[in-house]
């Protein structure tokens, strides 16, 4: 159990938490099965998709962990910039998004239900335990930065959007974005 009450930051235009355990990148290579387009993931390799810093406490039932995400501005072959997306191992987990700065997607997922929720900042979206999520920056432009909040005992399932895809995909239209029904 943390013992002592502790303070994070989010560092202005840097977006990170200030204090945090850990930086995690996420390249274009990690996502390889995830991009739409393999082909042309397979020319960008090492472009960072998106970072997240991550404040770490004992993952014991009562703790909260919590995270930065930045998005970067790009595009896969249109397909816009994005998280891997999970669902969480012990699916009575539910969390929150908090949009810090930019415009985004939250893609949710259950069984054969979609839906794409707009973030922005001071908006927050809730995620019940059970639903899949990704996040996408809509913007070719500003990342987009949001904060997460969610139960330590969560755990992350990874696999799960693997058997159970995101109904939509989203892709750049123009200035704007769309979503692009998967067969
Ligand atoms: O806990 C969350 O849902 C978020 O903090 C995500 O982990 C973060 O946005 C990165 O996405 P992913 O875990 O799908 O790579
Ligand atoms: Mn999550």
């Amino acid at each position: 159990m943390t013992e002592k009450p502790f303070i994070t930051r989010i560092v202005p235009e840097e977006f990170r938490l200030d204090g945090a355990d850990s930086l995690s990148i996420t390249t274009v290579k990690d996502m390889a099965s995830i991009f739409l387009s393999k082909s042309i993931a397979a020319t960008m390799q090492d472009r960072i998709v998106y970072r997240v810093t991550k404040r770490n406490v004992p993952l014991e039932s009562g703790e909260l962990l919590q995270c930065i995400t930045e998005i970067l501005p790009g595009d896969c072959d249109g397909e816009l910039f994005m998280t891997k997306g999970h669902g969480h191992s012990n699916s009575a987990c539910a969390e929150i998004y908090l949009g810090i700065s930019g415009r985004g997607l939250v893609l949710l997922q259950r069984g054969n239900e979609f839906q794409a929720i707009e973030l922005e900042k001071y908006k927050s979206v809730y995620i019940p335990g059970g639903w899949n999520h990704r996040t996408v920056n809509v913007s070719s432009e500003a990342p987009l930065v949001f904060y997460s909040i969610w139960p330590a005992q969560s755990g992350y399932d990874y696999d799960a959007i693997f058997r159970n895809p995101f109904s939509k995909r989203v892709f750049k239209d123009g200035s704007s974005y769309k979503l692009v029904g998967v067969q």
